[in-house]
């Protein structure tokens, strides 16, 4: 056994390239020749394989770096004879060097390449100012049967000159095949699958001539001439032309942006150079976007639905762990710790979860308290006990938490309203409609009473009692859980001293209720025993400033201290 360095081979002419993927970990076994790291460079995405078999001892090189020909990124312990031991010139990596040299060739020479043997476009049919061509594999770096792994085009899609047609895959390295020239896809006469040498027969295209390419009326010869220096470019690498430099089509595997994001440490992304051009263009993060394509690796329809789904979230506001730019929790395996099962979210847990994970990142919350002197409003209710019975109805405190919050609403308008951000407007509301959170053995809804305002104690006990009824029963229609303009959710029943409810955007304010409790209330001579309710309103502090919600309080406390003020 013996140690020896990895180095970077030869990249081909590749000045700098820059590594996108670690592939082996440290302590992997790997056969030579297996894969250690991806870089990209300005041609392609190559991996960079172990120059022998063995035990990768460390990897020194990290995602992000920018590395040459002879920089050492790792140490490999080899297995057998230990011949291979690194001698200090390198000549351990010789055969790295060589396939990373094959498969990435000097981009001048492939360049030269591209004008001298490229198969020419064979000139289908002219018309008009466009002709159809069909286009032909152009040369591999010597490489043949590299399989298609993702057509990047579609039949009638106008692509630019370079644009990325196909992607093929080597066993080392993720090649695009541009266009040769500006125009319309025809027929695409290779599939996903298919293995292509030079010259294979990739698609049918219209080209767009240029205003000045005449090329329609000449032979065959003067317009490959015509195309070979306008659209398909010269080739000429050795050319001194500058012009013809920047206008050549080079049909060999395209240079792809410079820039490129590492991926989280650790995140291996399977994607070829387009498909990371694209994601740098639209910003996408390609460690979250799933692949689809063979092996997991990313597409470009994958980046395309990845970045749909951001766009639709960040519309609909953030959606569980997604969306919101925060990272999501990322949870441990809980069965290390002890037995556990897994059971799916009911549909209504699962928009719930969605709904408070909204609000609460969308809404700047701050809960105002305060505690309402119900002593006489209660002594009242139970006075209606007899009455109720005859109803057929219970009198509890909502009615009157309800009526109380309309009084509100009217007297204090700046709670009725929802905020459109997009518009910078304040949409206010001449209604009073009134949510109220019903605790459900399948979970929390919240139907809604319509015109508070304008409804009896009688009418709002009984409606509130058969919604929540409902509501349990499952039998709410959508249009019962719409509308509201301020929500009201009471634990009176159950219990608490205050809480801090969640604002159910887009309204912009809701009143938590929590049990009323006998307590010892100075009158300015002596202690009183008084029941008191503990209020929480929770409000929108970009709708709502602290003074107004410091008003509402103390206006529900008066309405509910003194529940004649509410027929004023
Ligand atoms: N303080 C003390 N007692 C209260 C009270 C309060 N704030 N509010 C209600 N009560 C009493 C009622 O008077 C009734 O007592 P009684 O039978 O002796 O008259 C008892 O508690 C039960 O009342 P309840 O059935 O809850 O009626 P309600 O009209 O007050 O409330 C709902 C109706 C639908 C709001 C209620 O049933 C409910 O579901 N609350 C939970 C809401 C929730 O889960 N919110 C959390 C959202 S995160």
């Amino acid at each position: 056994m013996s140690q020896q360095d990895i180095k970077v081979p030869d990249l081909g002419g590749a000045d700098e390239v820059e590594i996108i993927e670690i592939i082996a970990s440290e302590g992997d076994s790997v056969e030579a020749e297996d894969p250690i790291l991806t870089v990209e460079s300005d041609k392609a995405s190559v991996e960079l394989p172990a120059p022998a078999a063995g035990k990768i001892v460390k990897i020194t090189a990290k995602v992000g770096d920018k590395v040459k020909e002879g920089d050492v990124i790792g140490t490999l312990e080899v297995s057998g004879g230990g011949d291979s031991a690194d001698d200090g010139d390198g000549s351990g990596d010789a055969k790295a060097e060589k396939d990373a040299k094959a498969e990435n060739d000097d981009k001048t020479d492939s360049e030269a390449k591209a004008s001298d043997d490229k198969p020419a476009p064979k000139k289908a049919k002219s018309s008009g100012g466009s002709r159809k061509e069909t286009v032909k594999v152009p040369s591999l770096d010597g490489f043949d049967n590299i399989p298609v792994i993702e057509i990047n085009v579609s039949e009638g899609d106008s692509v630019e000159q370079e644009d990325p047609l196909v992607t093929v895959e080597s066993d080392k390295a993720t090649m695009e095949i541009p266009s040769p020239f500006k125009g319309k896809i025809g027929k695409i006469l290779v599939k996903e699958g298919d293995k292509l040498s030079e010259g294979s027969d990739l698609l049918e295209m219209t080209v767009v001539a240029d205003g000045d390419d005449n090329g329609d009326d000449e032979d065959d010869g003067a317009e490959q001439d015509a195309s070979a220096g306008k659209e398909s470019g010269s080739g000429q690498s050795g050319s001194s032309s500058g012009k013809a430099q920047d206008s050549a089509p080079q049909s060999q595997p395209q240079p792809q942006g410079s820039t490129y994001e590492p991926p989280s440490p650790g995140t291996k992304v399977h994607a070829g150079p387009a498909v990371r051009k694209l994601a740098r263009e639209l910003g996408a993060d390609l460690t979250r976007v799933k692949g689809s394509g063979p092996k997991g690796r990313i597409i470009k329809d994958d980046v395309h639905a990845y970045v749909k789904s951001q766009l639709q979230q960040a519309q609909q506001g953030p959606g569980v762990g997604t969306g919101s730019g925060i990272p999501g929790v990322k949870l441990p395996d809980f069965s290390q710790f002890g037995e556990v099962e897994r059971e799916g979210m009911s549909r209504m847990m699962a928009a719930t979860a969605t709904n408070m994970q909204r609000s609460w990142l969308n809404v700047p919350h701050v809960t105002q308290f305060d505690e309402a002197d119900i002593t006489e409003m209660e002594a009242f209710r139970k006075a209606q006990k007899t009455a109720g019975e005859k109803k057929g109805v219970k009198m509890t405190p909502l009615p009157f938490l309800l009526k109380a919050c309309a009084a509100a609403l009217m007297e204090l308008p700046q709670f009725n309203v929802s905020l459109d951000m997009e518009r910078k407007e304040v949409i206010r509301k001449k209604y009073v409609h009134i949510g109220i959170a019903v605790d459900t053995p399948h979970g929390l809804m919240v139907p809604v009473i319509r015109n508070v305002d304008q409804k009896g104690l009688w009418e709002l006990a009984a409606e509130s009692a058969e919604l929540a009824q409902k509501a349990r029963d499952k039998q709410l229609k959508p249009a019962e859980m719409q509308g509201a303009c301020f929500t009201i959710t009471s634990l009176g029943g159950i219990g608490g001293t205050a809480f801090t409810p969640i604002v159910n955007t887009p309204e912009v304010a809701i009143l938590g209720v929590s049990k009323a409790a006998m307590k010892p209330v100075w009158d300015g001579k002596a202690f009183e025993p008084r029941l008191m309710l503990p209020l929480s309103l929770s409000y929108d502090h970009r709708a709502v400033n602290g003074a107004d919600a410091a008003r509402f309080t103390n206006l529900l406390t008066q309405l509910l201290g003194d529940i004649r003020t509410l027929l004023l």
